[in-house]
C-alpha cells in the first residue's frame, strides 16, 4: 500500500520502517496534515497520523480528491479526525486501540512524584551550587486519596501503581472495572464526590463532546485547597483558563499537564527561536508549581514498537481485504 505518513518524526521512524520491512510504500512526511499539506498524499491508498495531525471536513475532502481510501492512526484518540464526515466519504479510519497504558500511567505517577518531591526546583537548586531545603517539603503519598478519572487501560495500570503506593483509590467511570475494586480496593463513586475527597486527580479519558471541559470552575470549587491535577489525556478535558485561575487563586496546588488544550502548531516542534505567541502557555511555563511536558506521556521504546506494529497490522489488513480489526468508521 501506498503510504503517506505525516508528522514523522526521528523518534518513530525507525520503529515503523522496522516493522513494515519494506512491504508498504511508505513516505515519510515531518509536515504535519493540514489542508495545506493534504495534497502530499496525491497517488496514495492511505495516510498514517499523528496527533498533531488534523483531518477535519475540508482536509478529508482533500484527501478523498487524493484517492485515499484508509487512514492509520498512530494513537488511541482520534479527537483529531472528523469519524462521521469519514464514513459519508468510505474512507476507513483504524486507531491504535492499545499499546503499553504502562507507558502514560508511568508518566502521569513521575509527574505527581515530581510536583510533589519539587524534584525540578531541586535539582537546579543542586547544579546552582545551592544545598539548602527550604521550600522543598513534599507529602507521603501513602494514606492519600486520589481521584483517577477514567479507569480504562491507563487508569487501570495508575491505580496498581498508586495502590503500590499506599494511596487510597476512587475512580469515575461510566464503566466500572470491578477487578480494579476487587485488586486495588479502588472504590467507585460519582464526579462530585471524586473532586471533594481527592488530594490527587489524574484524568485518563477520551476527549468527546461528553468529555469536553469535564474539569471547570464549578468542579475545581468542589475541590481541597492545594489539590494536585495531573492531565495526560487531551487538553480540552480541562478549561485551561480555569486551571489557571485557580492556580493563581491556589485552589490548585500543583497542576502537572502533558497536554494542553491549545497543543496544535506548538507541542512536537522546536520553537526556541521564536516569539511564544500563546500567552495562556506562557503564563503556564512561568508557575513553579506547575509540571509541563509536551505530549511525551506514551514515549517509551515498547509504546513506538506496539504502535508501529499495530499500524502497520491495520495497512496489512486493509490490504488484504479492505478490513481492519481496528476500523472505527
Ligand atoms: P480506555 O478506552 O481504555 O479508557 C478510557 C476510559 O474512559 C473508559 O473506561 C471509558 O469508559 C471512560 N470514559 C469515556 N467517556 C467517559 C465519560 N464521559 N465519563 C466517564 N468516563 C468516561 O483508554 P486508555 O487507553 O486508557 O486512554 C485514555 C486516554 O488517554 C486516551 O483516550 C487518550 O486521549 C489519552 N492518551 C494520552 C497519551 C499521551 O501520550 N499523553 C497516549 C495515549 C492515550
Amino acid at each position: 500500500m501506498k503510504t503517506a505518513i505525516f508528522s514523522i518524526h526521528d523518534f518513530d521512524s525507525p520503529f515503523l520502517e522496522k516493522e513494515n520491512n519494506g512491504k508498504h510504500e511508505l513516505i515519510f512526511h515531518s509536515e504535519s496534515l493540514s489542508k495545506h499539506t493534504a495534497h502530499f498524499a496525491n497517488g496514495c491508498d492511505a495516510v498514517a497520523l499523528f496527533t498533531s495531525d488534523t483531518a477535519d471536513t475540508a482536509v478529508l475532502e482533500i484527501l478523498n480528491a487524493c484517492g485515499v481510501k484508509y487512514i492509520a492512526l498512530r494513537s488511541v484518540g482520534y479527537d483529531h479526525v472528523d469519524l462521521q464526515k469519514a464514513t459519508e466519504l468510505k474512507i476507513k479510519v483504524a486507531n491504535v486501540p492499545a499499546y503499553s497504558p504502562h507507558s502514560v500511567a508511568e508518566h502521569a505517577a513521575a509527574m505527581m512524584l515530581a510536583l510533589n518531591r519539587k524534584l525540578i526546583l531541586a535539582d537546579n537548586r543542586v547544579k546552582q551550587y545551592d544545598f539548602h531545603l527550604g521550600g522543598l517539603t513534599g507529602f507521603d503519598m501513602n494514606g492519600k486519596t486520589v481521584g483517577i478519572i477514567g479507569t480504562g487501560k491507563i487508569g487501570g495500570v495508575l491505580a496498581k501503581i498508586l495502590n503500590g503506593f499506599g494511596c487510597n483509590l476512587l475512580g469515575y467511570d461510566l464503566n466500572q472495572d470491578e477487578s480494579l475494586v476487587s485488586n486495588f480496593a479502588l472504590r467507585y463513586t460519582n464526579l462530585e464526590t471524586l473532586c471533594k475527597e481527592s488530594d490527587i486527580i489524574s484524568l485518563h479519558l477520551p476527549l468527546n463532546p461528553q468529555t469536553k471541559h469535564m474539569i471547570n470552575e464549578q468542579n475545581i470549587s468542589l475541590m481541597k485547597n492545594g489539590v494536585m491535577i495531573i492531565n495526560t489525556s487531551r487538553g480540552g478535558i480541562v478549561n485551561t483558563k480555569a486551571i489557571v485561575k485557580a492556580i493563581q487563586s491556589g485552589k490548585i496546588g500543583s497542576y502537572g499537564m502533558d497536554v494542553y488544550e491549545h497543543e496544535k502548531g506548538i507541542f512536537f516542534y522546536d520553537l526556541s527561536q521564536e516569539i511564544m505567541k500563546d500567552n495562556m502557555l506562557l503564563l503556564l511555563t512561568t508557575f513553579s508549581n506547575v509540571l509541563i511536558t509536551a505530549h511525551q506521556a506514551f514515549l517509551t521504546q515498547e509504546a513506538l514498537e506496539g504502535i508501529a506494529a499495530t499500524t502497520i497490522s491495520n495497512l496489512n489488513e486493509w490490504s488484504k481485504n479492505g478490513i481492519s480489526k481496528n476500523d472505527l468508521a
